[in-house]
């Protein structure tokens, strides 16, 4: 009897000593914007260039680190502000002369990459919100078009032939 309970006791303990290590799920890491922006080389891979920068598994949404959630809404929040603050893609264009100069149409062409990253970057935190349990249906679908319209502005881009320019904003996806 003693020994039984004793037992039990040094199991609990050892337990509490020895939690299981947390096994990390997260796929993602910390960049800088430079590494995970899409927007320099040829037009028309913006979409797969973000799903290969942002590896998350999105056929099962509802198991998505939650760390991964938070880098994700960090770097989609750099995304934004690439295209508009202090550095970022609007700045460069007026810069350049507008969307009509050969540099202006290039940072342009850029800067619909970006939005291709800022717009498949939010579609996928709205995903894993919705595996949570949040009601982001309007939101998902208005983010959806959004995304859709600028995926074919990339594709266009391609057909021209045309090759994009990024910006060296600074800026992380650290959460
Ligand atoms: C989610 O929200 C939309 C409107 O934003 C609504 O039409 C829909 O009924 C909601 N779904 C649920 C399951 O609450």
């Amino acid at each position: 009897m003693f020994f039984k309970a004793a037992l039990v006791f040094s199991l609990l303990a050892s337990s509490f000593a020895h939690p299981a290590p947390k096994a990390k799920r997260g796929v993602l890491s910390v960049q800088d914007y430079s590494e995970f922006q899409v927007s320099d080389g040829p037009a028309g891979n913006a979409l797969a260039r973000v799903n290969e920068k942002f590896p998350i598994d999105q056929t099962n949404f509802a198991n998505v680190d939650a760390e991964d959630l938070a880098i994700l809404k960090a770097a989609r929040k750099t995304a934004e502000a690439a295209e508009t603050k202090a550095g970022g893609f609007n700045e460069a264009i007026r810069a350049a002369g507008g969307t009509n100069t050969e540099a202006g149409k290039a940072l342009q062409c850029g800067k619909i990459a970006n939005k291709v990253l800022k717009l498949q970057l939010q579609v996928m935190i709205l995903q894993i919100e919705a595996a949570r349990g949040k009601n982001t249906t309007a939101k998902l679908a208005q983010q959806q078009t959004k995304l859709a319209k600028n995926v074919q502005l990339d594709q266009e881009a391609a057909a021209e032939g045309l090759t994009c320019t990024s910006v060296n904003f600074q800026g992380t996806s650290q959460p």
